[in-house]
């Protein structure tokens, strides 16, 4: 998996390539109790420690070394199962058809490919007419089978393994948008339908659930999936009932035909059927003619993903002919009718440097990660802010920490929180520093202030920042007098404050390093247009 590579660590324990590394049955093994553990953490605790790109890379590496030597795969191999089992938090709850997972491509290539290989399954030759598919977003929450009995609530269950989920009969009950009676002529239904579809937690609703979280003092949710997982896998409703989830409903099915219930043939059907029964369908769910026209939807998805209010990691493209379903059948984990288009990641894992503290024009000490560079949502990040000494406590993170960056759109690079199954022994929790590391002088924060000041008006750290401020676009609009040349003009003793910069003349500039005579008269023409 390309991703995983380039400069940055991953959080896949892979050795460097100057390890004597171990044999393929032993990193299959390795890979194997690895995968167990973050499935685990992900699917039980609701408290992973990686990000979904590595968990992946780890599933892509024992899949790759599976399919190259097959005597490695064992029957219990996560590449061949969902999931993981359901928690002895809650009871057993059967799924009379199996909630399945999806194959993954994640690019226009690999998604021709599929198309093409579906076509060839199908028996379809070149010239035949262009399949017709219905895309849904793919919503990042947790999966849910909702029965219905004669058209009135009856269960609720996890996915659990696949096979046998997590009764939260009680917890689905408690969500605003889900009907306890079907909007439908019972007598028109099979005995029990499931319906299908994800619950999650609204981006809004989110970032309330976290602030609550930080006044209660209690441990933030890296996510909303995580949070919308943890607050339906609750074993007091009621505390579901206070967490404003939500869900979009994507399929259903019966024990009719072991199918799709109720669609006159087609999923796009089965989608109106469900919405007009009171389900929340999702809006910008669209049925396209051919390959082209699901990638074209893809791209244009993936464009407005951060505008949805809820989050998303890709599209499900399927098939919308629900005769080709039972044709296509499935392999041991996924259907062939159906496939996930991943879009790339906006979490990675790389290493924290170390914690440094830059001082503003105000004084205020704020305490950023020096980062491994590490290419995540289509940038490469190698600095992000920590905010204040309450934040790194909180997040608890630590200098050598294997951490987690998060990038997300236009959205300033965050540092989610460390790896802690990978933190090494003896690692110290961070102090603040006591000193300014420009000037020297005290650091003080006072009660009552989430912010740490140095207090030393004469700090050059902090002239530089106010000049450099005064400089800057939002203010006098100096072009070319950036914060380097500022510290380069502070150190030389030509400007001690903004004042200075408008007795600053072309032969003051010539003996500076980086200035020549084109430079220097571009200075100083610009700081003359701005007087
Ligand atoms: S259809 C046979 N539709 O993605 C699988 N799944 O990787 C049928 N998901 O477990 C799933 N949005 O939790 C489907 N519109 C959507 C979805 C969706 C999110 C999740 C679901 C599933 C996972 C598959």
């Amino acid at each position: 998996m390309s991703e995983a590579e380039g400069p940055g660590e991953s959080a896949t324990g892979r050795p460097g390539p100057s390890d004597a590394g171990p044999s393929e049955a032993e990193r299959a093994a390795e890979l194997r109790d690895l995968i167990a553990y973050h499935a685990r953490l992900y699917h039980q605790d609701d408290a992973p420690e990686i990000p979904d790109a590595d968990y992946d890379a780890l599933v892509d590496e024992l899949a790759a070394l599976e399919a190259a030597h097959p005597e490695l795969v064992t029957p219990d191999s996560p590449t061949l199962t969902v999931g993981a089992p359901a928690s002895v938090l809650f009871s057993p709850a059967p799924h009379r058809v199996p909630m399945m997972s999806l194959d993954k491509v994640v690019s226009h290539e690999d998604l021709e490919a599929w198309g093409a290989r579906t076509k060839r399954l199908l028996g379809l030759g070149e010239e035949a007419e262009e399949l017709e598919f219905v895309c849904e977003p793919k919503i990042d929450g947790l999966s849910i089978s909702i029965t219905y009995a004669a058209g009135r609530y009856a269960r609720a269950a996890t996915r659990g393994d696949g096979r046998v989920g997590e009764d939260v009969t009680e917890n689905v009950r408690t969500i605003e948008s889900v009907p306890l009676v079907l909007a439908v002529d019972a007598s028109e239904l099979p005995d029990e339908i499931d319906v299908r579809g994800e619950v999650y937690l609204p981006i809004s609703a989110f970032e309330e659930l976290n602030a609550r979280q930080e006044d209660a003092g209690e441990r933030l949710f890296a996510n909303p999936r995580n949070a919308a997982a943890g607050s339906l896998r609750q074993r007091d409703a009621k505390v579901t009932a206070g967490r404003a989830l939500a869900i979009f409903a994507y399929q259903v099915v019966s024990d009719v035909d072991g199918g799709e219930a109720g669609a006159g043939g087609r999923h796009s059907h089965s989608l109106e059927l469900l919405r007009s029964a009171g389900l929340p369908v999702n809006g910008e769910t669209e049925r396209v003619k051919g390959l082209e026209a699901v990638y074209r939807y893809c791209k244009e998805l993936e464009s407005r993903r951060h505008g949805l209010g809820y989050e998303i990691d890709g599209v499900v493209v399927k098939l919308d002919d629900l005769s080709l379903y039972g044709r296509l059948g499935a392999t041991s984990h996924a259907p062939r009718w159906a496939v996930a288009y991943k879009f790339p990641p906006e979490e990675r894992t790389t290493r924290l440097e170390a914690i440094l503290v830059s001082i503003g024009r105000t004084g205020r000490a704020t305490p950023f990660a020096k980062l491994t560079p590490v290419k995540v949502g289509g940038s490469t990040v190698s600095l992000a802010s920590l905010h204040n000494e309450d934040q790194v406590a909180l997040k608890d993170v630590r200098e050598g920490d294997l951490v987690v960056v998060r990038k997300a759109g236009d959205v300033i690079p965050e540092v989610v929180g460390p790896v802690l199954a990978e933190r090494a022994p003896g690692l110290a929790p961070w102090r603040f520093p006591e000193r300014c590391p420009i000037c020297g002088g005290s650091l003080v924060r006072l009660e009552d202030e989430a912010d740490t000041y140095c207090v030393n008006l004469e700090c050059p750290g902090q002239r530089l920042q106010r000049i450099a401020h005064f400089a800057s676009r939002g203010a006098m609009d100096i072009e070319g007098l950036g914060e380097r040349r500022v510290w380069q003009l502070v150190e030389a003793g030509l400007v001690n404050d903004a004042a200075d910069i408008y007795r600053l003349a072309e032969p003051d500039l010539l003996g500076l390093e980086g200035f020549a005579d084109l430079s220097a008269r571009n200075l100083v023409t610009a700081i003359d247009a701005s007087r």
